[in-house]
C-alpha cells in the first residue's frame, strides 16, 4: 500500500494524494497577466494526478516580477484571469495554491533562456530594484538595488495583503508566501543581503521582522480554514549551515505561533557563493529536522521525483508531501508513471476517467498500462 498516494488533510483542505507540483515561472505573461499557455499547462500539470498543483511565483506589485514575463496578482484582469487558472486546477481534481512574491534584488531580469542576468541599465524593459540593503546579489544580478525606506516596507506588506485577498477571491485555496531563494523576504533574513541597522536587520529578531509582520498581515485576511504556507531557505550551503539551519528552526517556530500552517523546505540562495551538495533527494533529511523540531507539516523539492525515494520520504514520516517540479515538465503525468513503478492498485485512476478507462484495458507497452 503505497503511502504517496494516500490523502492528505490540513485545514479544510484534502489533497487527493502526497504528490505537490512546486511553483515553476513560466516567464510567458504580459503586464503580469496570464493567459492560455498558463491556463492550458496548469490544467495539465492538475490532470496529470498531482494532489496540489502550486501557481509559479506571482508578483505582489509591478517591480516585486523576476522578469517581465512574471505573472502578478497587482490588478483585477490578472486576478481574472488567475481564476479560471484555479477554477481549472479544481475541476481536474487537485487543489490550487499559488505562490505570492516579491523578487526584491533578484527583480528586474532577463527570462533564463534570454541570459537570465539584470536587464542593462537604461533598457526601457528594466526598472529599480529595492532590498534591504544597497548590496547588489552578485554574478549577472549586478544591479545595486535601493534600500527599502520604512514607507517601502509597509508598502509592500499592504501589496502581499492585497494579492493575498485576489488570490482567495480567485478561488485558491493553498497560499504560499516566497520567502525563499533569495528573493524579497529571504533577503530580510540573510546577512548577505540585510546589513541593516534599524529594527529590520541586525540580531535574529530584526531580520526575521518583516517575514513575521508580512505573515502576520496576510493571515488576518486569508481564511482560517485554509492552508496558509511558505517556502524558506532554510540552508544556504555556505559554509554557515548550522547557523542558518538553527535560525531558520527558531523562524518557524514562531512562523507557527503566527498561524503558519505547512512550510515548504528550500534553499536560500542568497549568494552566488554557495557550494550545493546537488543529488537526488539530498534536501530531505534536512526537512526531516525541520518537522521533527517544530513539528510543522512540511514539504521539500529538488530531485524528490525517485519513486524509492518518494515513497519512502512519507512512509517514513521525514516530510508530509513530496513536491516534484522537472519530473512534472517532462510529463504532467509523471503521477501515473509513480504509480505504476509503485505498483499501485488500479494506478490508472490516478488520471480522470476519460483517460483512465481506456488506459486500464490497454495491452501495449508496459510504461502505459
Ligand atoms: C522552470 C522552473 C521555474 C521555477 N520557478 C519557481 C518559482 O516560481 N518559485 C519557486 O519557489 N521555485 C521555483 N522553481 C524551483 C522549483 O519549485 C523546484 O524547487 C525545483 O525545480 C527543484 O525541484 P525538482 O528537482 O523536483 O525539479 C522553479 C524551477 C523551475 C525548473
Amino acid at each position: 500500500m503505497s503511502t504517496l498516494f494516500s490523502p492528505f488533510t490540513l485545514k479544510g483542505v484534502t489533497l487527493r494524494n502526497r504528490i505537490a507540483v512546486p511553483p515553476m515561472c513560466q516567464y510567458s505573461a504580459t503586464d503580469g497577466v496570464p493567459n492560455d499557455w498558463h491556463l492550458a499547462h496548469y490544467t495539465g500539470l492538475a490532470r496529470g494526478g498531482a494532489g496540489l498543483v502550486i501557481v509559479e511565483a506571482t508578483a505582489v506589485s509591478p517591480e516585486g516580477r523576476i522578469s517581465p514575463g512574471c505573472t502578478g496578482l497587482w490588478n483585477d484582469t490578472q486576478a481574472a484571469e488567475m481564476a479560471k487558472i484555479a477554477h481549472a486546477i479544481e475541476s481536474a481534481g487537485a487543489v490550487p495554491g499559488i505562490q505570492i512574491g516579491h523578487a526584491g534584488r533578484k527583480a528586474s531580469a532577463n527570462r533564463p533562456w534570454e541570459g537570465d542576468d539584470h536587464i542593462a541599465e537604461g533598457d526601457p524593459r528594466g526598472w529599480p530594484t529595492l532590498s534591504p540593503s544597497a548590496i547588489a546579489f552578485g554574478g549577472g544580478l549586478s544591479k545595486t538595488p535601493q534600500e527599502m525606506t520604512h514607507d517601502d516596507i509597509a508598502r509592500v506588506k499592504a501589496d502581499f495583503v492585497a494579492a493575498a485577498k485576489r488570490a482567495h477571491k480567485a478561488g485558491f485555496k493553498w497560499l504560499e508566501l516566497h520567502f525563499a531563494h533569495g528573493y524579497l523576504g529571504q533577503s530580510f533574513l540573510s546577512v548577505h543581503a540585510n546589513q541593516r541597522t534599524d529594527e529590520y536587520g541586525g540580531d535574529f529578531a530584526g531580520r526575521s521582522r518583516f517575514l513575521l509582520e508580512t505573515l502576520a498581515a496576510v493571515r488576518e485576511v486569508w481564511p482560517e480554514n485554509l492552508p496558509l504556507t511558505a517556502r524558506l531557505g532554510v540552508i544556504e550551503y555556505d559554509g554557515r549551515d548550522e547557523e542558518t539551519l538553527s535560525e531558520a528552526i527558531q523562524l518557524t517556530h514562531k512562523f507557527r505561533e503566527g498561524g503558519l500552517d505547512f512550510l515548504s523546505v528550500s534553499i536560500g540562495f542568497s549568494t552566488p557563493n554557495s557550494n550545493i551538495p546537488w543529488s537526488p533527494g539530498f534536501l530531505a533529511p534536512v526537512a526531516q529536522r525541520i518537522k521533527a523540531e517544530t513539528a510543522l507539516p512540511v514539504a521539500t523539492a529538488w530531485g524528490m521525483d525517485d519513486p524509492q525515494i518518494a515513497e519512502q520520504a512519507i512512509s517514513t514520516g521525514q516530510m508530509d508531501l513530496v513536491m516534484m517540479g522537472h519530473a512534472h515538465l517532462a510529463n504532467p503525468h509523471y503521477s501515473y508513471q509513480l504509480a505504476l513503478k509503485l505498483g499501485v492498485e488500479k494506478p490508472a485512476n490516478v488520471l480522470p476517467t476519460p483517460y483512465a478507462h481506456w488506459l486500464a484495458r490497454y495491452r501495449g507497452a508496459a510504461s502505459v498500462q
